[in-house]
């Protein structure tokens, strides 16, 4: 399980002025809270708006806009299963409701227990092999019910 740092002000001051000088800093900064907190606190947005003298909805525009920002740190294992064209028109939804049933969580929610985060991807790059899904940065393809109880048992374990 990755450890992250809890938030703070002068470490994320620190961050922002190691990319501030780069051309389009925010994605770099955003990326590094990430992985420096666990996710994009609610502080963050005001912090990166007044240090890159930008509006606090500018920043807020871009945190939501990209669905790998997380609001709050994701559980010890994060499950991705794609929903883009291919995967979807190969029956990735049945999945993604099958796997919602056994976790009892809903895409984008993280178990009661910390285990697992289920979210979705919008492509990953292995259409060929659709329907798609990614375990901890891991690929899977040509998922299936066999295939995606086998990744539900193994975060569970
Ligand atoms: S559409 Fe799912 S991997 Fe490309």
């Amino acid at each position: 399980m990755p450890l992250f740092e809890p938030w703070n002000v002068d470490r994320a001051s620190a961050i922002i002025a190691e990319f501030r000088d780069r051309e389009g800093p925010m994605l770099p900064i955003l990326h590094a809270f990430q992985d420096t907190f666990g996710c994009i606190p609610e502080d963050a947005a005001p912090l990166i708006a007044d240090k890159l003298n930008l509006s606090r909805a500018e920043v807020h525009g871009v945190i939501t806009f990209y669905h790998d920002f997380r609001r709050k740190p994701a559980g010890q294992h994060v499950l991705k299963v794609c929903r883009a064209e291919a995967c979807q028109s190969m029956g990735c939804d049945a999945l993604i409701a099958r796997a919602e049933t056994k976790l009892g969580v809903s895409l984008g929610e993280t178990t009661a227990d910390g285990r697992v985060t289920f979210e979705s991807v919008y492509c990953l790059g292995l259409c060929a092999t659709a329907p798609s899904a990614m375990l901890d940065g891991r690929v899977v393809g040509r998922l299936n019910e066999r295939r995606i109880d086998a990744l539900l048992a193994e975060v569970q374990r």
